[in-house]
């Protein structure tokens, strides 16, 4: 899939193509230099000597070449979409995103370029917004736009948003992030660009296995890899050593050695226990998460953490293993329970309030932005695991809720989802904020009514025995040194991290 950047001259093509291309792990190509090489002639000279017709067709014939190749970023030229045999080449094989900007802006940028464009000095502002007036219903046309007047980090990211395409660079080789909806029947494809190697173990859980296994080892062996599937019983109960051996011994009799690849199909129990086979298989082999719950796009199967429970508590035992290649397909999310679905929808709700109010008020009204959601959504994790891969600071922000939820979830002998459990905690550590002064006031209602809205429970269920959580939570492996540390929400939008808790019993009560 290739990147071409749009707009007027002087909206930031080249300089932001060629950070763009950067932050993807990707080619960068500027269009017009392309086929002045084409040419062996300025474009300038090309048009006054020969004529227009004669540049556009180059235009055309270099556009050709480009989407042949393999994917990169493309500045384009300020007109070059105008033929409609080039836009539709371009939106064959590629995404457009359109620069926008104003004429002042364009002005004020261009005049420092005089030199290289004469033409354009003397009344530039009046010719710019002359060239934009004629081009409106064209530049308006073009659906992925970002507002290119910003600060440059600033445009990058939200281009990176916008496309639901990212690179992580903080573990490992780096590996790209992209949501793409129908994309799991393109996986063969997209392993293949990345060298990955057969032979493939499919994991999939018993829901997830009859909906989409088949269509996930059809676009495999559709592109020449050779595939087996291992189907794992679903559910949490099941996140433990036995179903990783399963795995193990999976992986030997499909032939697999630390040069093939593990595929998880399937929610964040899949893509633990997955990425965990895959981190200990003959020393570790590579492995890739196609997420299918919302909880595991967003979260589970990004960053890199793998493994499995023990009876005495979640998670006690893993690796941090980064896959090759996350794709995430919403499609997906069609045949996700409804229930899981709104558990989901509760760890969203954590990444809004940790670092994006308008994810928060999106969640709102979650079913009609489900794309949007799992896009902003993966971005909150992904800014996070960049800054802090192993967890030695902000990262821990992703623990909201989670000291509380866990034990929650673990005491209600998994009668609570994760997301649900992970609600109520978020609840339960607003208050505590509350108490302590770290929260603005208020903030627990505001938590509370978000879940409420959504059908999700806000209390401890008075069934489970508050000693229980209390001793659960002391085993939980984010005490350190005996000390429970929790992230702890500030507003909407902020987090403070590493607080201890003294007496935590009257804090919960
Ligand atoms: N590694 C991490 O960083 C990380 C982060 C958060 C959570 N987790 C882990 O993730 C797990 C929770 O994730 P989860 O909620 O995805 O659990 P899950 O994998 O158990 O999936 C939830 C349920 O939905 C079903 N399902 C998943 N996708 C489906 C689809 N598209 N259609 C129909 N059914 C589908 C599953 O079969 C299962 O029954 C926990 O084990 C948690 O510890 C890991």
């Amino acid at each position: 899939m290739h990147i071409f950047l749009y707009g007027a001259s002087g909206s930031g093509k080249s300089t932001l193509g060629k950070e763009l291309a950067h932050a993807l792990n990707l080619d960068f190509l500027d269009l017009d230099a392309q086929i002045e090489i084409d040419l062996n002639d300025s474009i300038t000279n090309t048009i006054a000597i020969k004529g227009e017709k004669v540049f556009r067709d180059a235009e055309t014939a270099a556009l050709k070449n480009i989407v042949r190749d393999k994917e990169n970023v493309v500045a384009l030229g300020g007109g070059a979409l105008l033929r409609e045999q080039n836009r539709t080449l371009a939106e064959k094989d590629g995404k457009i995103i359109f620069l926008e900007t104003d004429a002042e802006t364009l002005a004020e940028r261009l005049s420092k370029d005089k030199n290289k464009r004469p033409l354009l000095a003397g009344e530039l502002k009046e010719k710019l917004t002359a060239l934009l007036e004629k081009r409106k219903e064209h530049y308006d046309s073009f659906p992925l736009r970002v507002n290119a007047t910003r600060e440059k980090n600033q445009i990058i990211w939200d281009i990176q948003r916008k496309l639901g395409r990212f690179h992580s660079r903080s573990m490992g080789t780096g590996y790209d992030i992209i949501i793409q909806e129908g994309g799991i029947d393109n996986i063969g494809e997209m392993l293949k660009e990345r060298d990955l190697r057969g032979p493939i173990l499919l994991v999939s859980d018993s829901n997830v296995a009859p909906i989409y296994a088949e269509r996930v080892l059809n676009a495999l062996k559709s592109t020449g890899y050779s595939a087996q599937q291992s189907v794992i019983p679903a559910g949490e109960a099941n996140k433990t050593l036995e179903t990783v051996s399963q795995l193990w011994r999976a992986a030997l009799n499909a032939g697999l050695d630390r040069k093939s690849t593990i595929v998880s199909l399937g929610g964040g129990m899949t893509s633990d226990l997955a990425g965990f086979a895959a981190a200990t298989f003959m020393r570790g082999c590579n492995w890739v998460a196609l997420p299918t719950s919302l909880l595991a796009m967003v979260d589970a199967s990004m960053g890199g953490k793998t493994g499995f429970d023990l009876p005495e508590g979640k998670n006690l035992v893993g690796a941090f293993y980064p896959p090759r290649l996350v794709l995430a397909d919403p499609e997906t999310l069609t045949s996700l329970p409804k229930r899981e679905l709104r558990s989901g929808v509760a760890e969203v709700l954590k990444h809004g309030i940790i670092a994006a109010p308008k994810l928060f008020n999106l969640c709102k009204n979650y079913e009609g932005n489900l794309p949007e959601i799992v896009r902003r959504g993966m971005a909150v994790k992904i800014k996070i695991i960049e800054e802090d891969p192993y967890e030695q600071s902000i990262r821990a922000a992703l623990n909201l809720g989670h000291t509380i939820g866990h034990a929650v979830e673990l005491v209600s002998g998994f009668e609570l989802l994760h997301g649900e459990a992970v609600g109520i905690g978020m609840v339960a550590e607003a208050k505590i904020a509350e108490k302590m002064g770290i929260a603005e006031k208020g903030l627990a209602t505001i938590i509370a009514d978000a879940l409420v809205a959504l059908g999700l429970p806000t209390e401890i269920p008075q069934h489970l025995p508050l000693p229980d959580i209390l001793r659960t939570m002391q085993t939980d492996k984010k005490k350190s040194a005996g000390v429970i540390k929790f992230a702890l929400p500030v507003k909407v939008g902020k987090v403070k991290v590493g607080v201890e808790i003294e007496n935590l019993e009257n804090m919960l009560n």
